[in-house]
This record gives C-alpha cells, structure tokens and sequence, in this order.
C-alpha cells in the first residue's frame, strides 16, 4: 500500500535505505561473516569467468556488478543485454558462471538465455527479488534482494538491492579465494545507507532542479565517466520512462565523437562528478557542451565538489556511489514526470514484468 506517499515510486524511493540495511541483516550471520548458501561460494571459486544476463535497469546494476567482482573477486566478468545474447553470443570459456538479475524474475528475454544455457549444462545463479519466480526456480540457485514488492513500473529500490548484493557477492568470492581486501561490504553498506537518508530528506532541492532544468525541454543528456556513466544510462532511462523526455547516457569522452551536435541553446546536460580519477575530465565535458549552450548540472560527492556544483552527494566508498548518486536522479525523474502531468508509477507503453520476447 501506498500510505500517505503519493505515488509507489517515491515511497520505493524513501525505502532504499532500510532495504539497503535489510540486505545487510539477511546476508550477515551471528559472527558477523556473509551469509551465502555454500553452494553459491563454490560455484563463484569453480567458475573461469561470470556471464551477467539481465536487462533494462537491471542490465545497469550488472554492468556495475562486473566492477565489483573484477575489482574485488579477480573473475572476468562479461555483462550481456539479455534479447541480443543469442545473436551476437560470446565465446564460451571454460567453466562459465551464468548470473541472471532480474528483480521480477519473469523478464523472458533472460529466461530464454537461461533455457539456451542450461541445455547445455551452464550453472545459473539468478539474483531476483521474487524468489519464487520463474528465473529463481529455473536456476540452480538464488539470492535474494530483499526489496520489498516494487510496485511502480521505473524500478529504483530493486536496482539499489542489485547492486548492493552483487557488491556482497564479490567480496565473499574474494574471501573464498583468499584474496586480501580492505573492504568491508556491510561496514559500505551502512555508510551508503545514512547517505541515502540524508538525500531522502532534501526533496525539495530536487524538485526545484526538475521544475528548472526539466519542465518544459524536450531532450536531455546524461554524462558521467567510468562508474558515473552507469549511473547516467540509469538516470536517462529512469527520465524516458517516466517523463517521456528524450534523454541518453554518454561517456563524458564519447559525446564530441557526434552527439554534441545535438546540444543547443538550453539542453539539459546533467553530468555526475563522484569518481576522482575522472573529475577533472568530466567537468572539462561540461564546459565543452556549457560553450554550444547546454544548461548544465553536476552532481558531485562531497570532498570531490566544486562552487557551482547543483548538488552534492554525501562521501561514500568510491565503488559504491552509485547506489548514492542514482538516488538524486531517480527523484529528479519523479518530479520531472509530475511537473509534466505524466502517470508516474504507471508509464504509457510500458509493463512491470515483460513476459515476451
Ligand atoms: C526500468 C525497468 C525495466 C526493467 C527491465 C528488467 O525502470 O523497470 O527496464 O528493469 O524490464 O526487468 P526485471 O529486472 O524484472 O528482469
């Protein structure tokens, strides 16, 4: 039920962080250690490389899931847009992982990668939020996300659960392994938690930057680098769908390779700035499309922001800012969408669960 929310998709958006802390209850034991069915631990420790097989915005939580587990586990990951897998399908390795994620579990374009790829005898490991779902009973094993019913059609507190236990995953990989880390998940987790907190809070500045930069355009762009730009193709299909503002997701780098051309007087450009390795390039980005006239927007994290910055993210692991700086993007979307008269948790063309191919 909605409560006193207006619409599901903010009241998911207010719950990110106690299903963020919910997930690190469900996979902690009494000692403290991750939780994880054995199973799952051996599969991760056998397997030569992951296949990720997922779409839409879970397609987005896996491309950051490959960050994780390479960074963190040492695997070769591969993420794959579930309905091309078969046309353009990959050069197997050895001893293939496959890992669905799919917050509905019926998504049937992953399912068909799921039939193909146990036929011929690759283990599946699907992360879902509906256990008993389809791609959960048809994979060898699960993992939970622990979400909570997401009811609006845009998908925010799945994605942020996706990738929450993904990034669980590939530390209890590396541990399995051996692999030395000063990283604790759970210790992250907790910090990204009360940043979520802190953001839930500052609506109003959100709804103002919407009410600014998105009442009236018809396009918009999102640029980011490295992480960000996950976070940017996220941002932009959280717009499209919801606010019906064509919008897209560009590496920062890739936009002069042609679509700056589409950049005019007043274009929204919203840039993420989280990552320091690429703040200084992002930000010489947004003075390239500020000269052709786009009206732009960073988001930066504290203790990397600059004077000027329209908002500012609160400090978190620089691997987990995504499940941080989506949150200002996902309201951004909401109230675009409502400034614009749109039905917010049930968009035009559009259904939860895709069951067709
Ligand atoms: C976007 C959205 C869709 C789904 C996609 C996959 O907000 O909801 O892009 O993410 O249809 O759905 P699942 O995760 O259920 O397989």
């Amino acid at each position: 039920e909605k409560g006193t929310y207006p619409h599901f998709m903010l009241k998911e958006i207010d719950e990110q962080p106690f299903v963020i802390r919910k997930i690190i209850q469900e996979y902690q034991n009494e000692k403290d250690e991750i939780k994880l069915d054995p199973e799952i631990r051996e599969a991760m420790k056998a397997c030569d490389r992951i296949y990720i097989i997922a779409a839409g915005t879970s397609y987005h939580a896996g491309l950051l899931g490959k960050q994780f587990i390479e960074k963190l586990a040492n695997i070769p990951v591969e993420v794959h847009v579930a309905s091309e897998f078969s046309y353009n399908m990959p050069l197997l390795s050895e001893k293939p992982l496959f890992v669905y994620i799919s917050q509905s579990g019926e998504t049937a374009d992953s399912r068909s990668v799921l039939v193909q790829m146990k036929e011929l005898g690759h283990p599946a490991l699907t992360l879902t939020n509906v256990p008993g779902s389809t791609l959960s009973r048809e994979a060898d094993f699960t993992m939970h996300l622990h979400a909570g019913p997401e009811i609006a059609v845009a998908s925010t507190k799945a994605y942020t659960a996706q990738m929450a236990v993904l990034a669980i995953l590939a530390v209890d990989t590396a541990r399995a392994k051996g692999i030395k880390l000063d990283f604790d998940p759970m210790q992250e987790l907790g910090i990204v938690a009360s940043a979520m907190e802190a953001l839930t809070d500052q609506k109003e500045q959100l709804e103002e930057l919407a009410r600014n930069y998105l009442s009236t355009t018809r396009n918009c762009f999102f640029i980011g680098r490295g992480i960000d730009y996950y976070v940017g193709l996220e941002g932009s299909l959280k717009l499209k769908e919801i606010s019906y503002i064509q919008a897209e997701g560009f590496a920062g780098g890739e936009l002069k390779h042609g679509t700056i051309a589409l950049i005019e007087d007043g274009t929204p450009v919203i840039a993420l700035a989280t990552q320091e390795n690429v703040n200084y390039s992002i930000r010489g980005n947004v003075q390239e499309v500020e000269a052709r006239g786009a009206k732009s927007m960073i988001i930066s994290m504290k203790g990397l922001d600059k004077e000027g910055d329209a908002f500012v993210i609160p400090h978190v692991h620089d691997l987990m800012t995504p499940l941080v700086s989506v949150l200002p993007l996902q309201l951004i979307s909401y109230y675009a969408a409502l400034h614009r008269d749109c039905d917010v948790d049930k968009p035009r063309n559009l259904a939860k669960s895709v069951t067709v191919e």
